[in-house]
């Protein structure tokens, strides 16, 4: 096992091509051996020839699970070196998670709502730049009506009366379906909660788990809804900062080790982009193992990343069971049809039956058995795959205009995920009134100062490319760099 030798590796066999395409193949078996201690910290990895010529298999195909391992955090390249298990990985003696623990005790109460002056109208088409909404214009609308019209116009008695608040269980059975294939998160149906999108998750799980007063980490900067809606619930809200590994976990240790929960965006943070890198999903599940602190995983941008395959779910590594993962179609489908998950952990799926059946109403039936048939005939993958390709293509185009209007007055920040990228402005910038300004001329960028409790992200606007045609990009970003500050004097 040590460095130099090719520990973990040599009994290293792949399946049939139908286990799947090799290079996952061969990265599942890599991630595998490190989670599971064989291949420790540090270690060197095989160089591609020579793991290419042992399986009988293409060096590109090595490269391509190595630089797969490198984007999730597990390896580093080291030049001549080689290539790294990630010396900064620190793993509990008891796989991913560590043991589970008991609950933390109670806390005093939070303080009350905020406002959010910037809500945008309400009913409105997308107005250019509007962050979370996905594109409009390629929403495949044929296909949708004739699925809803399928369900609308099929209702027997069993259809007509109340329905198990929990969700359709051909709805449930599906979403159980596509996040094992999409999202590697292993689940039965019965855990599956539908819900009215994240926001009706995050109510059903603190109507269920939260007391008054506990303490919840959230990141800072962080979605303004959450905090907002944790504050209603009676939490609270403790600040913890983002920086480029997205949580800093030991902030959050420090400013409120008993936190009974953590509500975290990891494969996007929300605003920022970055994702949570392994060494902090690891300490994270540490943490809530350790104190009996429950992890809510917002992923509401898993599916969108725009260069290479998706970045795996923290639930994935969820060995002592700490994490509620929450999905939402409003990204994937439309925020109209107000559908989400939540998926809960067996142990707590009664209760959580029992707070929906009494507290969270269900969704509409025929929606929800429309958007199962949706995932089941295969038009969610293909869908989705297609919004890959076009956020890409638009993102890109949108980067470029917004440069080359903007000049020197504002920098673009692009990452591969999601369905935003940002505008830096120079500190002091007030982004608050630029949006004011933006809104008055039918724009919809939202700022980046509103997103932050405290930590300061700078000045900044927030701005989606999902409804900006490439062709348009260039028009838009004139119309928005004329109202940038340096322009008006
Ligand atoms: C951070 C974050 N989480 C979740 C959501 C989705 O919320 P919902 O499913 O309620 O539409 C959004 C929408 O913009 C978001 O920004």
């Amino acid at each position: 096992m040590g460095q130099g030798s090719e520990p973990g590796l040599d009994g290293i066999t792949l399946g049939p091509r139908q286990a799947g395409p090799i290079y996952r193949q061969i990265h599942e078996r890599i991630r595998s051996a490190i989670l599971d201690g064989h291949l420790p910290p540090g270690t060197r990895l095989p160089s591609w020839n020579s793991l290419a010529g042992q399986l009988g298999v293409a060096r590109g195909t090595v490269k391509a699970a190595y630089d797969w391992l490198a984007g999730e955090g597990y390896v580093v390249g080291r030049g001549p070196a080689g290539t790294l298990v990630n010396p900064d990985l620190r793993l509990p003696p008891d796989g991913p998670g560590g043991r589970a623990a008991e609950a933390a005790p109670p806390d005093a109460a939070g303080p009350g709502p905020e406002g959010d002056p910037l809500d945008p109208p309400w009913a409105s088409p997308a107005r250019p730049f509007q962050p979370g909404v996905p594109a409009f214009d390629a929403f495949p609308r044929k296909l949708w009506c004739r699925l809803a019209a399928r369900h609308a116009g099929r209702l027997g008695p069993a259809e007509m009366g109340y329905q198990d608040p929990a969700g359709a269980p051909a709805l449930r059975a599906a979403i159980a379906n596509y996040l094992g294939v999409a999202r590697g998160i292993v689940c039965s149906p019965a855990q599956v909660f539908v819900t009215a999108g994240f926001a009706g998750a995050l109510d059903l799980v603190t109507r269920a788990l939260l007391r008054p007063g506990d303490q919840v980490w959230f990141e800072d900067p962080g979605y303004p809804r959450t905090r907002q809606a944790l504050t209603l619930a009676g939490a609270e809200v403790v600040p913890v900062p983002v920086d480029e590994e997205g949580l800093n976990v030991e902030e959050g240790l420090a400013r409120a080790p008993d936190a009974r929960f953590a509500v975290v965006t990891p494969s996007c943070q929300a605003p920022l982009g970055m994702m949570l890198s392994l060494p902090r999903r690891l300490a994270l599940l540490r943490w809530a193992a350790r104190t009996g602190g429950w992890i809510v995983e917002d992923d509401y941008y898993g599916e969108f990343r725009l260069a290479g395959p998706p970045l795996p779910a923290l639930k994935g590594l969820d060995a002592a069971g700490r994490v509620i993962y929450v999905g939402t179609f409003s990204k994937v489908l439309l925020p109209a049809l107000r559908l989400g998950y939540a998926v809960v952990l067996s142990p707590e799926t009664a209760r959580f039956a029992q707070v929906a059946s009494r507290l969270v109403p269900g969704q509409a039936l025929p929606v929800q058995k429309a958007v199962a048939d949706f995932i089941t005939e295969g038009h969610l993958g293909r869908h989705i795959r297609r919004m890959r390709g076009l956020y890409a293509e638009r993102r890109r185009a949108l980067a470029a205009a917004l440069q080359e209007a903007c000049g020197a007055r504002a920098r673009v920040d692009a990452r591969d995920m999601g369905m935003h990228l940002l505008l830096r402005l120079p500190p002091g910038t007030d982004d608050i009134a630029l949006t004011r300004r933006a809104a008055e001329a039918g724009l919809g960028p939202v700022p980046l100062s509103l997103w932050s409790a405290g930590a300061g992200c700078g000045a900044g606007l927030m701005l989606s490319f999902t409804n900006i045609p490439a062709e348009a990009a260039g028009e838009q970003a004139r119309r928005l760099a004329a109202l940038l500050p340096s322009h008006r004097r």
